[in-house]
């Protein structure tokens, strides 16, 4: 019986890594595809306006969608506001929160001229592919995703309907604006996949000739994941994580205050020393250094000198970002306006793939 259950387990496992190989492996091909003829892909990727953006974000997503803008890819962010409502009961700060992505955005160098960014709640018609895209998938595949399992869990909600069909929503975030490649974390890979599933049925439903979906590749980071200063996972329940647009004297005050070990002397031992690792690791990121090489420098002189060269390296770093962001928010109009227009636009490509799907499903009964 144990054997029986461990077996079961095993293959589990193995399915798991074996599609996460294949994914890893995609997103490598895709990538090196992209620096050829970046012009021919649409990106698309997103947040959900839960809170400000801290430097794991940055060093995580922002900065390569900065990169994919500039290099010449057809760039989008959606704000999944829908999304906010999955696992809690509140769209308070809401409105706050999605206009300080904006400015994070911007002053991280996303330009809104070059790319688009818009939110779920002002476009009826990606919301409206909903439908037949949920009329794709089957409820035990919905079941089945392992991101949702462990969002519903940490919720202490029951599931709700929204919660289970979250994935198929990002599908509809993802394929309205036809976009081929989607960089994400590891968590955002099973909606990866239930998208490709929901695209390649579309097409071999109701546009078998002429296929109105591409079937996106997932882009996975390759930065290492960034623990909170504490060496935890970073979390803003546990107020172990820098923002970006936090001021330089509270990012002293977080670094200052982040636990330590009671050893002198400064080694960079991630598994025996998670917390001093963290500080290292976050000093290495914003300088472009080896943690190892700083712990050697700093050496002897203990978890104070460390501090200060973390705090110092992360103020540095962050400080241009800050100015910049800190002159935006002086003109929130312009924040504002920056969406509305990015909303006109998104509208504009969803009523045209909506039209797509219409006359591919036969629903073009007024024309
Ligand atoms: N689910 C993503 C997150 O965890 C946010 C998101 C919403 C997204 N829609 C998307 C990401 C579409 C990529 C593509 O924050």
């Amino acid at each position: 019986m144990a054997e029986e259950q461990e077996a079961r387990l095993t293959a589990a496992g193995n399915e798991m890594s074996a599609s996460f190989l294949a994914a890893r492996k995609r997103s490598e091909e895709t990538l090196r595809k992209l620096e050829e003829n970046p012009g021919k892909f649409t990106m698309l990727t997103g947040d959900r306006p839960t809170g400000r953006l801290h430097l794991g974000h940055f060093f995580g997503s922002i900065k390569e969608r900065v990169a994919m803008q500039n290099r010449g890819v057809n760039t989008n962010i959606i704000i999944a506001d829908y999304q906010v409502i999955t696992d809690r009961d509140t769209t308070e700060h809401i409105d706050d929160n999605v206009l300080n992505l904006v400015l994070d955005y911007m002053a991280a160098g996303i330009d809104p001229e070059k790319t688009m960014i818009f939110t779920h709640s002002a476009i009826p018609a990606e919301n409206q592919l909903m439908l037949p895209f949920l009329s794709l998938v089957t409820e035990a595949e919905l079941h089945r995703n392992p991101t949702v399992k462990s969002e519903m869990e940490s919720s202490g909600h029951a599931l709700t309907g929204l919660l289970l069909t979250y994935p198929v929503h990002q599908a509809c975030d993802i394929l309205f604006c036809k976009a081929n490649v989607v960089p994400i974390g590891k968590d955002n890979l099973p909606h990866v996949e239930i998208t490709r599933t929901i695209a390649r049925r579309f097409n071999e439903r109701y546009a078998k000739k002429h296929p109105i979906f591409p079937e996106p590749a997932a882009i996975l980071s390759d930065a290492p994941e960034i623990p909170g200063l504490d060496g935890r996972k970073m979390s803003k329940s546990y107020g172990n994580s820098i923002m970006l647009g936090a001021t330089a004297e509270e990012t002293a005050k977080l670094i200052k205050k982040s636990p330590t070990d009671s050893e002198r002397m400064i080694t960079f031992d991630p598994e025996h020393r998670p917390q001093v690792a963290a500080l290292l690791t976050t000093a290495g990121l914003v300088t472009g250094r080896d943690p190892q090489e700083i712990a050697e420098e700093i050496g002897n002189a203990g978890a104070g000198a460390l501090k200060q060269y973390v705090t110092e390296s992360v103020n540095g770093f962050l400080a241009p970002h800050r100015e910049r962001r800190a002159k935006l928010a002086q003109d929130m109009d312009t924040i504002r306006d920056i969406l509305h227009e990015g909303n006109r636009r998104a509208n504009a490509i969803a009523n045209e793939t909506l039209d797509e799907v219409r006359e591919a499903m036969g629903m073009r009964y007024d024309r």
